[in-house]
């Protein structure tokens, strides 16, 4: 069966670092056309470069990377280095990056590849705020249907908020993208905090990345070392939620999860709950199912996909 063509749109962000290795490492199934970096848990210009580090650690050096939008649609950025750090690799100290950025910016790279390819061939994965792939759908209308799936890390129902108390980081940074991509009609997986706060890091799982004896085994330890002090402080949790990687995990075992199509929209006029998803769980509403809201994982299979993926560096 031929690979799945892919778009990861990412704010690399240490989680964000371990899913980019993880498609890297998928070849056989997954052929990522590009990246493209969005401003996020770091400015645009390091997201850029942080996107290129995780390329060449991943030894692909030719992989595509294109910046994209610096700022959300209408309102500031909102940055998250107390998560990830000043560099938002922080962690290893690691090489800045000898692969060029592409000229094209982000935003035509991910029009001109859905007008490109056949309807139906290229899945959007998103990592960060959804500035990129609104701004491409508010552009380019024509592309909506174009998409075979958009797969995003984001929002959060029975878990709660972690940047406010009803919002995740990723929607509250651009609810007006995230309100265009959840009312764009494209088939639309979510994984909220929900299911990747069920996907932790724990002592034995990282041992097994530094027992690998690689760099990219030990940048993945290093990177949850310092990514997990944040979580753990907060919610006393063994481990980090390794957020990012639910969704590329989900293009390559989707076995592993579970969780229901249900209606999700995005609130952005409150100034109490701006940002969070609405998802209609128990279908008291009439309003269209548009998004398959992940709930669960089995988050043994989850490590062990991503322990035997990485180990293949
Ligand atoms: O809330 C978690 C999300 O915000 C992850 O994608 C993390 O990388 C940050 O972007
Ligand atoms: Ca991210």
């Amino acid at each position: 069966m031929a690979a799945r063509k892919i778009i990861i749109d990412t704010d690399p962000g240490q989680d964000d670092a371990v899913a980019i290795l993880l498609a890297l490492a998928s070849p056989a199934e997954l052929e990522v056309l590009g990246i493209t970096a969005v401003a996020g848990n770091v400015p645009l210009a390091l997201t850029a470069k942080n996107a290129r580090i995780i390329c060449e650690l991943a030894g692909k050096p030719d992989t595509k990377v294109f910046a994209g939008c610096d700022a959300p649609l209408t309102r500031k950025l909102v940055t998250a280095e107390h998560v990830h750090g000043k560099t938002g690799l922080d962690g290893p100290q690691l090489p800045a990056p000898q692969m060029p950025l592409q000229e094209q910016h982000a935003v035509d790279f991910i029009i001109d590849t859905l007008r490109a390819e056949d309807a139906g061939a290229v899945t959007l994965c998103a990592l960060g705020p959804l500035t990129n792939i609104a701004t491409a759908l508010q552009r380019a209308p024509d592309i909506a249907p174009k998409i075979a799936e958009i797969v995003l890390m984001g929002g959060a129902y029975f878990e709660v908020g972690n940047i406010t108390p009803t919002a995740e980081f990723n929607i509250y940074v651009d609810p007006e993208a995230a309100a265009v991509v959840f009312k764009c009609g494209t088939p639309l997986t979510v994984m909220p905090l929900d299911v990747t706060h069920k996907a932790l890091t724990t002592a034995p799982r990282v041992q097994a990345f530094r027992d690998m004896g690689t760099e990219p085994g030990r940048m993945v330890a290093e990177w949850t070392d310092f990514f997990e002090r944040f979580d753990k402080e907060k919610y006393g949790s063994e481990g980090a939620p390794l957020h990012d990687p639910c969704v590329i995990a989900w293009l390559l075992q989707p076995g592993l999860f579970s969780g229901r199509k249900v209606n999700v929209e995005i609130e952005t006029q409150s100034a109490l709950t701006l940002g969070m998803t609405v998802a209609d769980w128990w279908g008291v509403t009439d309003r269209a199912e548009n998004a398959l809201f992940i709930g669960d994982v089995d988050a043994e299979g989850f490590f062990a996909l991503l322990t035997e993926r990485i180990g293949r560096f």
